[in-house]
This record gives C-alpha cells, sequence and structure tokens, in this order.
C-alpha cells in the first residue's frame, strides 16, 4: 500500500492554514470571544473529521481550494461540540487536550457564546463560499444541519446527559454513539462526496464507511476513557456515562472496534484501487492512544 503519512501530514497542515484565514471579528469589544474561540480551535486537535472530508475529495477528483470551507467548517461544528461538552452543566471536564478547558479559563459564559458563535460561523462560511455552486452548497449545508441538530449530534448528546448510566440497554448506547460521536463522520464524508458530484450510491457507502469508522472512533474513546493515560489522553478520565467499555468490557469493546473498522473497509470495496487512502485512515484511526 502507498505510504499515505506525507499525504495526511499536509492535509493537516493545509486545514490549519485554510482555519486562520477564516478569523473572525476584528471589533475590539469582541476581542476576548474571539481569544477564547481560537483557544479551543487551535489546541492540537487531530483535525480527523476535515481529514476524512478531505480525503473523500480526493477520491472524487476535487480540487482542495474547493473543500477548504467544509473542511473548516467540520473543525468549528467538532470544536463548538467540545467546547460544550466539557462545561460543568455538561461533562464538567476540567481539562481538554492537556490543557484548562476553555470555561476553566473564560467563563462558562463565554464558552457558551463560543460554542454558538463556531457552530454558527461554520454554516456561514460554507454558504459564502464562492468556489462552490449554490445548489450544492445549499445541499451541503442542508445535510450538515440536519446531522448536527436535535435529531444528530445535538440528540445524540442530550440522551447521552439524559438516559445514560449503568442501568442503560444496548440500544440506547448505540444511539447516543451514533448520534453524538458517528453522525459527524458520516456529515464529513458525505458532504465532501456531495462536493464531488458523487452518485447516490457512492455517497451511501461513504456514509456507511463514516458511520462504521466513527462508531469505532467513539467506543476506542471509550476504551482510552477506562484504560486510557490521562497524559496522552489529555482529558479527564472515567467520566463518560454512556461507556461502551462498562457495558460490554474492554475485550469485547476492542473486538467491536475492529469489527466496526472492517465493516467501515468493506463499504468502500466499490472504489477498487482508489479506497487506499481510506483504508489507511481506517486503520490509522485503530492504533491511536489519544
Ligand atoms: C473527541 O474527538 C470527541 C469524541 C467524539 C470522542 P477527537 O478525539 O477527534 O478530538 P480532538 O479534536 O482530536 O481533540
Ligand atoms: C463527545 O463524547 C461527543 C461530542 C463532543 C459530540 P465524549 O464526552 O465521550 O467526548 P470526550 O471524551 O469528552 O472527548
Ligand atoms: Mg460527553
Ligand atoms: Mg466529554
Ligand atoms: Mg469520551
Amino acid at each position: 500500500m502507498e505510504d499515505v503519512l506525507p499525504y495526511f501530514n499536509e492535509s493537516k497542515s493545509y486545514v490549519e492554514t485554510k482555519l486562520k484565514e477564516y478569523m473572525g471579528s476584528t471589533e475590539p469589544l469582541l476581542k476576548v470571544l474571539e481569544e477564547s474561540i481560537n483557544y479551543s480551535l487551535y489546541s492540537g486537535g487531530k483535525r480527523i473529521r476535515p481529514l476524512f472530508a478531505l480525503v473523500v475529495g480526493d477520491l472524487f477528483g476535487v480540487s482542495r481550494n474547493k473543500l477548504a470551507s467544509l473542511a473548516c467548517a467540520l473543525e468549528m461544528i467538532h470544536t463548538a461540540s467540545l467546547i460544550m461538552d466539557d462545561l460543568p452543566n455538561m461533562d464538567d471536564a476540567k481539562t481538554r487536550r492537556g490543557r484548562p478547558a476553555n470555561h476553566v479559563i473564560y467563563g462558562q459564559d463565554v464558552a457558551t457564546l463560543a460554542s454558538i458563535g463556531l457552530l454558527t460561523r461554520a454554516y456561514e462560511i460554507v454558504l459564502a463560499d464562492n468556489e462552490l455552486p449554490p445548489d450544492r452548497k445549499t445541499r451541503v449545508v442542508g445535510k450538515l444541519a440536519n446531522l448536527v441538530g436535535t435529531e444528530g449530534l445535538v440528540g445524540g448528546q442530550f440522551v447521552d446527559l439524559k438516559c445514560s448510566g449503568p442501568e442503560m440497554d444496548s440500544s440506547t448506547l448505540e444511539y447516543i454513539h451514533h448520534h453524538k460521536t458517528a453522525i459527524l463522520f458520516v456529515a464529513s464524508g458525505s458532504t465532501a462526496a456531495i462536493i464531488g458530484n458523487a452518485s447516490d450510491e457512492e455517497i451511501a457507502a461513504i456514509e456507511e464507511y463514516g458511520r462504521n469508522l466513527g462508531f469505532a472512533f467513539q467506543i476506542l474513546d471509550d476504551l482510552l476513557d477506562s484504560a486510557g493515560s490521562t497524559e496522552k489522553v489529555g482529558k479527564p478520565l472515567h467520566r463518560d456515562r454512556g461507556n461502551f467499555a462498562m457495558l460490554y468490557g474492554r475485550d469485547k469493546c476492542r473486538q467491536l472496534v475492529q469489527d466496526h473498522t472492517n465493516a467501515a473497509i468493506k463499504a468502500i470495496e466499490l472504489f477498487g484501487g482508489r479506497n487506499q487512502k481510506l483504508i489507511a485512515l481506517g486503520r490509522m484511526l485503530l492504533k491511536r492512544k489519544s
């Protein structure tokens, strides 16, 4: 298999550069709000969701400049969700990526506004992107809003907060993992595929890949929460309520991560030899320690 690491690293650098081009307001009165946003946006995130979108774009031969706003929007949505997730009335986590959580530095009021501001900026930058045809932009933003909203990521976070615990059944836990995490992977892949003018069958395959990869990603996050090292993971451990490792034990979870990664790779067989980067991405995530 080709060595995709240079391509992955270069894609991440591209995202870092482009994110900086989408800086917000320079209004002096908003200085602290912008600082709070930047604090979380540039604090060592792995940039997995934009990377996935760029890999899918590559599969459909889309030039990079047509994917920049989408890639940055995905990272903004993800970052917004993390700022919110750490708040005292949510997971009450005081550290993130080895540093104090946003609200610890800026306060809950500013952190909440930073999260909503970032989320809104995500849609704004895609809609303002002149590289994308209007019909494609509408489809992309509609899909993102649908998968992030109450029936998507927000709903998953709600069920995690309100319905999870030691008594929960496996279908509730599956709902949580699919909605709070896997759905943003689905969104990342399918919106990039839409920009790439993919067929319905191709979009469905990318979504199936994203669903399985995202599901495996969250089970691994649970495993790291239950047995990882605080230094490497960079966030407080033993926090997650709806945790697969709690319900099934670690061995079964490791198997589930492998099974879902295999299912993700199977879903993209229809792309033949063009699927190498997606296979490499799946394998890379399987090995992560943070
Ligand atoms: C953390 O996501 C939240 C989950 C959905 C498990 P990542 O592990 O992608 O977070 P960063 O951005 O790399 O810190
Ligand atoms: C996070 O799930 C999912 C979202 C932020 C949408 P977790 O609560 O398990 O994520 P971490 O462990 O705090 O990163
Ligand atoms: Mg949480
Ligand atoms: Mg959390
Ligand atoms: Mg977690």
